[in-house]
């Protein structure tokens, strides 16, 4: 068990990456050239990178030892079957489809599960999960309680499903409607925040009455499990390994981007209990991935993957990774800067609502500070507000999500404490200026998940 009231890293630094630090001058002419969106920088001109927590972690002296283990036979590696048998072992789950990271996996499920005009209800949106579900035809419901849509409420697990609303959609479009309910854990866009186990077994119960199936995003399953082992009532002396395989019991297939909880740079999967499922994903991987046996990903990915999964289940491992996010989201708090509170388990989330209060949202409040924040120290952070939220499928009007967020992203293993003193000291910088700081323009928007690549200007 951890100790709970520290968090220093389980292991030392064997091998480093320099980063550079840079001019304001030169900061402010590459963040003109990117259109003032992080996400089109060139990371060599990034000093603390925060925009992602994806594929960006550090792995581990076995997960490389690991690499060199690669099975490269097109049919059959080796390291499949040793990431098959880890899947089902620490994950629970029986039937696996390799792909290369989690949207893959969100698009074969989505096309063999839901059929046009079918609803999709969710512990709210993820961009990729929802786009491949209104792809196949569907169109997602937010169901997530209402206090995950309250940067300020303290409820301890705003990823919980809000049954009333389930209920609600049930009686309006019919069970037969509704192929799955799609979970998260934990919910990336409402800030990081977890999911009670309790809240999942109601909502077994109640989708067993109508036969309707649980799906679960599982790319950050290991921290929901620690906020469980944290915060719920008779799970204080349960493992995190536990707490995964019993969360993971109570649904019936999961989406996985590896990249994130799971300690590899690339990778992911579709795994599910029904043959019948799993039976068209392997035919259908072969089309868009790859073979069965490797979907996307090398031998040696699968491998370090295998290995990267057992690591990210151990105590000492996620009490520190979820610690060093606590420590930041605390020294913010500190300082007065407005952020989703409680502080999420992958990064913390600045309320541009409230940060930037005079920048309307359609000038887009959380793109402007992501901006600001990299021109003051170069750390490059991302927007999760009206950019991500793209437009209504109907109207064309922007969606004007309730939560404009800037997202601080921790890699895991990369940064130390010393790094998140200089991250929050620039975001209080950022904070004390910001009356000077005016919202933008959006000059280019291309159609589908426009936030990675649109262009903005100054206003
Ligand atoms: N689901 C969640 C909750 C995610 O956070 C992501 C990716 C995906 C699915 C898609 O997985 O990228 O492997 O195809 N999130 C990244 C992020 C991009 O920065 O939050 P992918």
């Amino acid at each position: 068990m951890h100790n709970k009231h520290s968090w220093a890293e389980p292991y030392k630094i064997k091998m480093i990456e320099p980063i550079v630090i840079t001019t304001k001058e030169f900061r402010q002419k590459a963040l003109k050239e990117a259109g003032y969106n992080t996400f089109l920088l060139e990371s060599k001109d990034v000093y603390i990178d925060l925009l992602t927590d994806s594929g960006t972690s550090a792995m581990s002296d076995r997960q490389w030892a690991g690499l060199m283990m690669g099975d490269e036979a097109y049919a059959g590696s080796r390291n499949f079957y040793h990431l098959e048998k880890t899947i089902q072992d620490y994950y629970s789950y029986k039937h696996v489809v390799p792909t290369h990271q989690g949207r893959a996996a969100e698009h074969m499920l989505s096309q063999i599960l839901i059929k046009k005009g079918d609803y999709v209800p969710g512990n709210m949106y993820f961009t990729t999960t929802k786009l491949h579900q209104e792809m196949a035809g569907g169109t997602f419901v937010d169901i997530i309680v209402d206090e995950a849509h309250d940067p300020n409420s303290l409820y301890k697990f705003k990823g919980d499903v809000d049954l009333n609303k389930l209920q609600k959609l049930i009686d309006k479009v019919g069970a037969d409607k509704i192929p799955y309910v799609s979970i998260a854990s934990t919910v990336n866009m409402a800030g990081g925040q977890p999911m009670s186990m309790a809240n999942l077994k109601a909502l077994r119960e109640l989708t067993n009455k109508y036969g309707i199936k649980i799906m679960h995003d599982m790319t950050r399953i290991a921290e929901n499990a620690f906020m469980i082992q944290l915060n719920e009532e008779g799970y204080a002396n349960k493992t995190v390994a536990e707490i995964v395989h019993e969360f993971n019991s109570l649904t019936d297939g999961a989406t996985m981007s590896a990249k994130k909880d799971a300690l590899v740079n690339i990778g992911g999967f579709l795994a599910v209990n029904d043959y019948d499922t799993f039976d068209k994903a392997r035919n259908m991987v072969v089309v868009y991935e790859g073979l069965h046996t490797y979907g996307g990903m090398a031998g040696r990915d699968m491998e370090a993957l295998a290995i990267g999964i057992k690591e990210s289940v151990q105590d000492d491992h996620i009490a520190a990774r979820v610690g060093q996010v606590f420590y930041l989201g605390q020294k913010l708090l500190d300082m007065g800067v407005p952020i989703v509170k409680p502080v999420g388990t992958h990064g913390v989330f600045l309320d541009a609502k409230a940060f930037l209060a005079h920048v309307p949202q359609d000038k887009f409040p959380a793109q402007t500070l992501a901006a600001e924040l990299y021109l003051d120290s170069g750390v490059r952070a991302m927007e999760r507000g009206v950019v991500s939220a793209g437009r209504n499928k109907e109207t064309g009007e922007h969606n004007y999500p309730k939560l404009e967020l800037v997202r601080l992203t921790i890699p895991r293993r990369v940064y130390t404490q010393a790094h998140m003193d200089v991250i929050a000291e620039s975001v209080q910088r950022v904070f004390k200026n910001r009356e000077n700081i005016k919202g933008m323009k959006m000059v280019y928007e291309p159609e589908y998940l426009r936030f990675f690549q649109a262009r903005f200007e100054k206003l």
